[in-house]
Formats: structure tokens, C-alpha cells, sequence
């Protein structure tokens, strides 16, 4: 499997992944004390006595974020009164709910941030435990189908990563191309996944469609959880083509055996449901790339239809076309 960012072997299968989780981020009995800065501090006031470990090599967290404060400060995009905090949102490229600050190995954190420009982003690379640099641009996707679609922009290096999906039915690993899809982030107790854990102990659902499903995360639980048949929709192709990765990476602890294309998508954002991806095994999954008012006519009805919409985000439309579904469920 190949990144389908960068190229190189950022994607690895899950149950390989998740076999070393626990120690990914973990200091060794040689690694320094934790730095605990102030992250509302301004940088001129930072002590300056954090280093990476003569052992291991890794770094704390708060080691690569001063580095990027000063990388930035260098190239005149912050200054020294502000804070860690300015260099934007750090995400680890294994992302799960950890009861330590990490400590970094080469390129495994990816910074999310604004007010970057290209030469900025390039220095930040320079950190060896920088993969990644992402210009925001809010939440990418299509937030209100009106006002059409925005991404981020990857300003350096390479964009992919994956959050950890632990459930009462197993655990699944969801790659996702952070340029391009909405920060989830894996929080302790993971109140989407204890949603669809209750509906799954007051009964059993053989069919479910996850009609906003973006990478997946929801309905590929529900087939973990037992389902027959998940129908995963999205109109965003980005978060579809996360979904057809996620298939393949999580092929094991899936039980899937066989992954077909039947259908190329044709746009960026969907219309008319697309098939572009069909997994078989343990369970059937159908994914399109579509709006879901418009699913129902190609993908029947389920017992059980997720919705899972940005906040605020008015879905009255998309509960009507689903009204075939026996449950539906707003998230
Ligand atoms: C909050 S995200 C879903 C997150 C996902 N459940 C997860 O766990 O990662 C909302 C998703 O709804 C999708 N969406 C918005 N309007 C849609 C529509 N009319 N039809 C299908 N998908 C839609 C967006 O592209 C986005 O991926
Ligand atoms: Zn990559
Ligand atoms: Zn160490």
C-alpha cells in the first residue's frame, strides 16, 4: 500500500499499526523529564532547557512546537511575545487518547496552523519530527452544499494520518488525508462510537447506512459490530477515497476478502450516487460517492441510516429522503 499522498509507506495495515500502539509515543527510561511549558507564555519568556533524548533520539511535544515557534518568529510570521499555542494544532500521525505528552520520533507530527506561507513550511521541515505542514482554511469539505466545498492546503511534506477507533466490537485504525477531511479528534470516551455502541446492544442491525460517512469511521464499526450490509456515503470524494484506503488497511480486521472499483466518481462534490467502491466478506460494503437526498434511489432502504452532520448544519432534507430506513439516527 502506498500513501496516496507522498508516496511512500505512511500507510501500513492497522493490525500492524495497532500491535505497537502503546508504545509509539512513549518515553524510555533514559528520555529527559517532561518540559511542562506554558503553552500561554510568550516564546522571549520560554526557558530553553528542553532536549531530545541521548538514548532513543525522540523529542517532547513541547521541544518541536518551541522549535516551530522560532522557525516561524525567524521567518517573520510571529514574533516573540506569542505563545506556543500560535503555532497552530499539532496532530501525531498515530492518533489516540494518551494519558502522557508524547514524545516524538522522525516525521510523526503534522501542524495544522495559519498565517503560514510556503518558505515557512519548508524550514518546518527542517524538524526532523515534522511530517507534515497544513495551511487551514476552516473546516475542509462540504460544510453547506451552497456555498460549495474548501480544503486545506499542504503547504510541505505529507498530510496522511489515522486516529484509532476503539469499540466494544474491536478496534479499527481510520487513515485520513488531513488536508482535506475535518480534525476528529480521538477523545477519551469517543461519544460517536458509544452512540452507535448503544444502538447495537439494544438490538441487532443487519443493514445500516452511514449516510455522511467521511472516512468511515461509524459504518466500518457497525460491520465490526455485526452488521450485514453497510452502505457508506459521502459527498466529499476526498473523504470517499479515505474510505476506500480504510477498507484496504483494515482488510484483516474487516474479514474482507475481495475489494472492487465498479464505478469512477465523476466530480468533486457528488450528486447522483456514484458505486465507486464494493468490499466482501464478513459483511457486504457498498460505498458511493453522493449526496444522501438523492441515495435512496440507487441503494435500498437499511434498518438502521446514520447521519452524521457538521454542527449547525441543517439535515431536515436528508431525514426526509431517508424516511425509508426502519431508524434514523442524527449524531
Ligand atoms: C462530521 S462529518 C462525518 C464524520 C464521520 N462520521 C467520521 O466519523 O469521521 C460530516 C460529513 O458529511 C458530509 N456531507 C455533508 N453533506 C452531505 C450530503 N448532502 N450528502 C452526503 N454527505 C454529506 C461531509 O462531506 C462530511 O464528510
Ligand atoms: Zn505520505
Ligand atoms: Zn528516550
Amino acid at each position: 500500500m502506498k500513501c496516496p499522498t507522498c508516496e511512500k509507506d505512511c500507510l501500513q495495515p492497522a493490525a500492524q499499526v495497532l500491535s505497537g500502539i502503546d508504545s509509539l509515543y512513549m518515553a524510555c527510561p533514559r528520555c529527559p523529564p517532561e518540559p511542562n511549558l506554558d503553552k500561554g507564555a510568550p516564546l522571549r519568556e520560554l526557558p530553553r532547557t528542553a532536549n531530545r533524548c541521548p538514548s532513543c533520539g525522540r523529542a517532547p511535544l513541547d521541544l518541536v512546537m518551541l522549535e516551530a515557534l522560532d522557525v516561524m518568529v525567524e521567518c517573520g510570521i510571529r514574533d516573540a511575545g506569542e505563545s506556543l499555542r500560535s503555532v497552530g494544532t499539532p496532530l501525531v500521525e498515530i492518533g489516540f487518547p494518551m494519558a502522557y505528552p508524547p514524545r516524538l520520533g522522525g516525521r510523526s507530527l503534522i501542524i495544522v496552523g495559519d498565517r503560514l506561507t510556503g518558505e515557512a513550511a519548508s524550514r518546518l521541515m527542517e524538524i526532523p519530527e515534522i511530517k507534515g505542514v497544513i495551511q487551514s482554511a476552516g473546516i475542509p469539505g462540504v460544510v453547506d452544499r451552497s456555498r460549495g466545498s474548501r480544503e486545506g492546503e499542504l503547504l510541505a511534506g505529507c498530510d496522511l494520518r489515522a486516529d484509532l477507533v476503539q469499540s466494544a466490537f474491536g478496534d479499527l485504525l481510520i487513515y485520513k488525508s488531513q488536508a482535506r477531511i475535518h480534525i476528529e479528534f480521538s477523545r477519551q470516551g469517543a461519544p460517536k462510537v458509544r452512540i452507535v455502541e448503544s444502538l447495537f446492544f439494544g438490538g441487532a442491525f443487519k443493514e445500516v447506512v452511514d449516510g455522511y460517512c467521511g472516512p468511515g469511521t461509524l459504518g466500518l464499526v457497525c460491520a465490526l459490530a455485526g452488521a450485514k450490509r453497510v452502505v457508506l456515503n459521502d459527498i466529499w470524494l476526498p473523504a470517499v477515497e479515505n474510505v476506500m484506503m480504510n477498507l484496504e488497511a483494515n482488510r484483516d480486521l474487516l474479514g474482507i476478502q475481495e475489494i472492487q472499483r465498479p464505478e469512477a466518481a465523476v466530480s468533486l462534490v457528488g450528486g447522483s450516487p456514484v458505486l465507486v467502491g464494493l468490499a466482501t466478506g464478513d459483511c457486504r460494503i457498498e460505498v458511493y460517492h453522493g449526496d444522501l437526498r438523492k441515495l435512496f434511489h440507487r441503494a435500498g432502504p437499511a434498518d438502521l441510516c446514520l447521519i452524521d452532520p457538521f454542527p449547525g448544519s441543517d439535515t431536515r432534507e436528508a431525514e426526509r429522503a431517508c424516511s425509508s430506513c426502519r431508524k434514523i439516527v442524527i449524531i
